[in-house]
């Protein structure tokens, strides 16, 4: 019933403008959704549906899977930066097709809107990435509970939110899944303790679901992408104004993976079907040390929070 409130909804209530054949020019569908594209063909083509794709990781994604030949449903808050992503992918890929919708993680409406949207103009979805994700970040005795939430809202329910709305196609297609989760999911730091439990609670939901979508033939791999070059540290603790702050990255230039490579070997990891990828050589070596000396990592994680503290003296001295 809900489904089909949700159909009338975005289908009709909104403005509808037409569906984009042999255009390659923004077409506005709802006051929520574009679409661009050439689409001569729909259905042809296997489709990615992408969470987070305005920016960083999700947009890599993007033109990754663009370039493999799929067409792209993406969503993301900031309509703008979803609009320029798909002129951007067009002009490099014109055979590509993009659905952009607004979409907020958080609230399941959204997302199933997104779903709908996809399977009227492009078709069922074959590969789904629920990318979206911030970090809050501060000491977890201070974080205020509204702080926490939004963390968990976010990185979590929105997870949720995401693998639920394309339920009926992965197990229609036999579908991929990909969730992009944190080596803090496993190696949790000091001042990053709500980041790091959202994404304990993405590993363990990736096994369940890696569990219960096996014998479907959907596949699950979980994703541990390591310090990645995108605007995601600078946006930390900014758990409602989503401006970058240049400043903040604190995270060494060599350590940080360029985000194209990051999207490449995520895509071959969901494209393998493997159950897990940890990306970089520090994750993998974060995690080994971890499982096999955490004392040595518990000793590692106090020096690491007292030069933090020692740093914001230094800065509040001058
Ligand atoms: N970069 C790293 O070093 C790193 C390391 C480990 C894990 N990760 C994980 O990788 C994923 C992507 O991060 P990134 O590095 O690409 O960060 P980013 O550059 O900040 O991009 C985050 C993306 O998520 C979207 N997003 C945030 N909140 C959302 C919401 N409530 N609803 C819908 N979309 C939302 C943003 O779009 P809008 O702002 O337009 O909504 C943006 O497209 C995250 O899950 C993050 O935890 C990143």
């Amino acid at each position: 019933m809900k489904f089909l409130c949700l159909l009338v909804m975005t289908l009709f209530l909104f403005p509808l403008q037409g569906k984009a054949m042999g255009l390659c020019e923004i077409q506005i569908l709802t006051q929520h959704s574009f679409f661009v594209g050439v689409n001569a063909n729909p259905g042809s083509r296997p489709v990615a549906f992408i969470t987070g794709g305005s920016a960083g990781i999700g947009k890599a994604l993007a033109f990754e899977y663009a370039k493999r030949g799929y067409d792209l449903s993406l969503s993301a808050r900031r309509a703008d930066q979803l609009d320029e992503v798909a002129r951007e992918i067009t002009e490099m890929f014109p055979e590509a097709s993009v659905l952009g919708t607004r979409a907020d993680v958080r609230y399941e409406d959204e997302l199933l809107a997104q779903s709908i949207l996809t399977r009227a103009y492009l078709n069922s979805v074959n590969v789904v990435i629920a990318n979206a994700g911030v970090a809050v970040s501060g000491n977890l005795s201070e974080l205020s509970e509204e702080e926490f939430r939004f963390q968990f809202d976010v990185n979590v329910f929105g997870l949720r939110n995401t693998i639920r709305a394309v339920h009926e196609d992965l197990l229609e297609n036999r579908g991929k899944v990909g969730l992009i989760g944190s080596v803090n999911g496993i190696v949790a730091f000091p001042n990053s303790g709500a980041y790091s439990a959202s994404k304990a609670a993405v590993r363990a939901m990736a096994d369940s679901w890696h569990g219960e979508y096996a014998p479907h033939g959907v596949t699950v791999t979980h994703i541990l992408p390591g310090f990645t070059e995108t605007e995601f540290r600078q946006r930390e603790s900014h758990f409602q104004n989503t401006e970058a702050r240049a400043e903040n990255d604190r995270i060494p230039t060599f350590l940080r993976q360029p985000v194209a490579v990051a999207a490449r070997k995520i895509v071959n990891a969901i494209e393998s079907g493997r159950r897990q990828r940890i990306l970089t050589f520090h994750g993998n070596f974060g995690v080994f040390l971890e499982k096999y000396f955490p004392s040595l990592a518990a000793f590692f994680k106090v020096k690491i929070e007292a030069a933090r503290l020692r740093s914001i003296e230094q800065d509040s001295s001058l």
